[in-house]
């Protein structure tokens, strides 16, 4: 059997709430986890991560394993996210970047040529061997609750690597799409080939769903999304359709992609706090789950105003086949962790059925 059809206890994975909810059935409640749900805003993950770089962190097994539980024994969030970050399978391919605290991905020697293209070699199991290794410890610890694989999508990773680091106008990451599509269409369909791998490697080890992050695809108008980055990742939701394992596809900013985010081949589709679930259901269109949406800054509100924002999600998502609660982008690492665990069970009394 595998990882995600074994009975463990009274609740198997497969019956999760969360699972249920990508599938579009019938939920007992509605499921909840948050992006970035492990990391900053818990004391216990400042702890275990004193002195220890977060890529260092990312390649420990046992250090993965306890932060992804964190959130888990804390909040009773419905499911567990992978511990990691979207740049581990470019570093594990010899890519000379970091992750500079405050700042995110630095990437030493930036991709903006054909020549450094050679250097985006194929990923294989062994140059991720810890998030084989770390996934089976955690498959193991979770019972029934399912764990998310993730990777960073070609558009996003394909900022990083041609900025050299995170951006706010993506002006050399433009560049080079406007200026050179044959050689933007090939860095793309290199970055979907390793992002397959990379979710493969995922859902072999046990994870149950995967979530693609094109965080900053909000950065693109329609026309240019369609024609210079969608069909890359058609191909990594096309490459890992066989196992059957929802896939999520989220990015921010993308009121005006979401249709075509839709087309892209997600069972999922993440929203951000900016277009409502009813709305955003309409743009999606039939057959999808939705994913979101609550503005992770209003965790900062009084407890009252979080309740009442959480309503308005609620209730704009009331009439959709399959929702999945989350914020619309990552909790922000100042947020009070006991405003999170109040919010999971808030959604989950609220949602009883
Ligand atoms: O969601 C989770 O709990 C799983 C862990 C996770 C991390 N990064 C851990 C992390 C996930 C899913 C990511 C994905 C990721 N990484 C994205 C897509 C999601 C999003 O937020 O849009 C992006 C764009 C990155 C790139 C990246 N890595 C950024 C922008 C940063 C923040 C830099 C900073 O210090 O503010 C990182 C570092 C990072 N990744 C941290 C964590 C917990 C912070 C590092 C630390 O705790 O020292």
């Amino acid at each position: 059997m595998s990882a995600n059809n074994r009975p463990l206890g009274h609740q198997t994975t497969y019956d999760s709430a969360f699972l249920k909810a990508c599938r579009r059935e019938p939920v007992p409640h509605t499921p909840v986890w948050f992006m970035r749900q492990a990391g900053r805003s818990l004391p216990e993950y400042l702890k275990v991560r004193e002195g220890i770089p977060m890529l260092e962190s990312c390649m420990r097994p046992d250090l993965v394993t306890e932060i992804t539980l964190q959130p888990v024994r804390r909040h009773k969030v419905d499911a567990a996210i992978y511990f990691s970050d979207i740049v581990v399978p470019l570093k594990a391919i010899g890519i000379d970047l970091d992750i500079k605290p405050g700042v995110g991905p630095v990437v030493a020697e930036p991709i903006r040529t054909r020549a450094d293209l050679a250097r985006l070699r194929d990923l294989s199991p062994e140059d991720v061997w810890y998030v084989t290794e770390a996934m089976g410890m955690l498959t193991g610890e979770l019972g029934g609750t399912p764990l998310i694989g993730f990777a960073g999508a070609p558009f996003t990773l394909a900022s990083y690597l041609v900025e050299g680091g995170p951006s706010r106008n993506h002006e050399n990451t433009k560049a080079l799409m406007y200026g050179d599509p044959q050689l933007w269409a090939d860095l793309l369909d290199r970055l979907a080939e390793i992002t397959a791998a990379f979710l493969k490697i995922q859902i072999e080890a046990g994870a149950s769903a995967v979530q693609l992050f094109d965080s900053w695809v909000g950065a693109l108008a329609p026309a240019d999304y369609r024609r210079s980055v969608m069909p890359a990742s058609v191909k990594v939701f096309e490459a890992v359709a066989s196992y059957g394992v929802p896939r999520i596809h989220f990015g921010v900013g993308t009121g005006e992609l979401l249709g075509l985010m839709g087309e892209a081949g997600a069972d999922v589709v993440g929203v951000d706090w900016r277009v409502p679930l009813d709305e955003a259901a309409r743009r999606v269109g039939p057959g999808k789950a939705l994913q979101g949406n609550l503005d992770p800054a209003v965790l900062f509100s009084t407890p009252e105003a979080v309740e009442s924002k959480t309503r308005e999600v609620l209730d704009a998502a009331a009439g959709l086949d399959g929702h999945v609660f989350n914020l619309g982008h990552g909790v922000l690492p100042t947020t009070d962790p006991d405003a999170l665990t109040r919010l999971v069970a808030y959604v989950h009394e609220r949602t009883a059925r």
